[in-house]
């Protein structure tokens, strides 16, 4: 049992990439994806999009719009191998012989599915599973599959996906004993230290608050949005404290420690909100201009991201669709 990637994680494709996700999981995969000596696998997950959304026009849209983020932001993708989960058809063929090895009580446990069981209950509906397709309900074996088809050792996730990780650990585990040992028990990695941003209103910033800034929306625009960000309301001259305010926060997370440490010192000694403002706009808008100018492009050559995320695919399936194989033959499905 060899291990194939040191890293792997999947990005869900719905919506449009906002100033959190860059800080929270965008920038710090895109560091990893280019450090040498390390495999690294990054997937767009469009198989789990399904999942929440029914609107064709937005899955395919988001799909674009992912990839032409991470591509405008700068992954490698010589080093790390970058492609779409619906791509590789192996990912959706070990998902059912893992299915096989699932309890049924494991599924029962995870959140998201326990989440809407317990909305239904809350609101007195008749049926516990309204709205619960078998997609929802059984969505972490598709997770358990992305991850255990690369016998991926450390995998990068937000806190909400802890559970997901040790459910593939436990279908592994089972698989193993069964089967003899194939897969690889992978690890949550939980970067404790990354930014969690705040939106236009302090809180977290998500698309489920409305509360966001887009990463490339047009100059104008992310002038008029960073101008919109909460304040107090303590007059120009006051000194305040930039660790309570969301736009120190958010200056910070792009923002060199000299650069830090000198705002800092100008909101102690009183800085008015509109100046705050406006630097932190063209701040950001020096660092995204560049970025916003590629992604426009890629957003007009559609095509061109194809063949990269085909690429991508192509040296993915390199190692599944021979690691594929030996599970079948594992499990008595072979030539006769
Ligand atoms: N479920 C993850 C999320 O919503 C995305 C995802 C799908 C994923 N497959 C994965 C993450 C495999 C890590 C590994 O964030």
């Amino acid at each position: 049992m060899k291990n194939c990637a040191d890293l792997l994680t999947g990005i869900t494709t719905t919506g449009t990439p906002h100033l959190g996700n860059y800080v929270g999981a965008i920038r710090p995969a895109i560091e990893a994806s280019r450090e040498e000596n390390k495999s690294s696998y990054y997937f767009l997950a469009d198989y789990h999009a399904i999942i929440k959304c029914q609107d064709p026009e937005i899955i395919r849209r988001s799909v674009l719009e992912l990839a032409a983020t991470w591509l405008a932001m700068g992954i490698d993708t010589q080093r790390s191998v970058f492609y779409r989960q619906t791509d590789i058809p192996e990912i959706p063929e070990l998902t059912w012989i893992l299915n096989c090895m699932t309890a049924k009580g494991l599924m029962n446990r995870a959140h998201a599915y326990k989440a809407t069981v317990a909305d239904n209950e809350e609101h007195g509906r008749k049926d516990p599973d309204k709205d619960v397709s078998m997609g929802l309900f059984s969505y972490p074996v598709l997770m358990a599959a992305d991850i255990l088809m690369f016998n991926a050792k450390k995998v990068p996730v937000g806190k909400d996906q802890i559970q997901h990780i040790e459910m593939a650990r436990d279908i592994a585990g089972r698989f193993n004993h069964a089967y003899g040992e194939h897969f690889v028990l992978p690890e949550a990695i939980v970067d404790e230290d990354t930014a969690v941003l705040a939106g236009l209103d302090g809180r977290k910033m998500s698309k489920s608050y409305n509360n966001t800034i887009p990463l490339f929306v047009p100059e104008k625009k992310l002038r008029k949005l960073i101008m919109k960000i909460k304040t107090n309301s303590l007059a120009p001259e006051e000194p305040k404290d930039p660790e309570t305010c969301t736009l120190f926060a958010t200056y910070r997370a792009f923002a060199t420690p000299a650069e830090v440490k000198d705002l800092a010192a100008r909101y102690r000694e009183g800085i008015g909100w509109g100046t705050v403002k406006q630097e932190l706009f063209e701040h950001l808008n020096t660092l995204l201009k560049e970025p916003r100018q590629r992604y426009n492009e890629l957003l007009e050559a559609p095509g061109d991201i194809d063949i990269i995320l085909k690429k991508g695919a192509e040296r993915a399936r390199e190692h599944t669709v021979p690691f594929l194989e030996n599970i079948r033959k594992a499990i008595g499905i072979q030539r006769l």
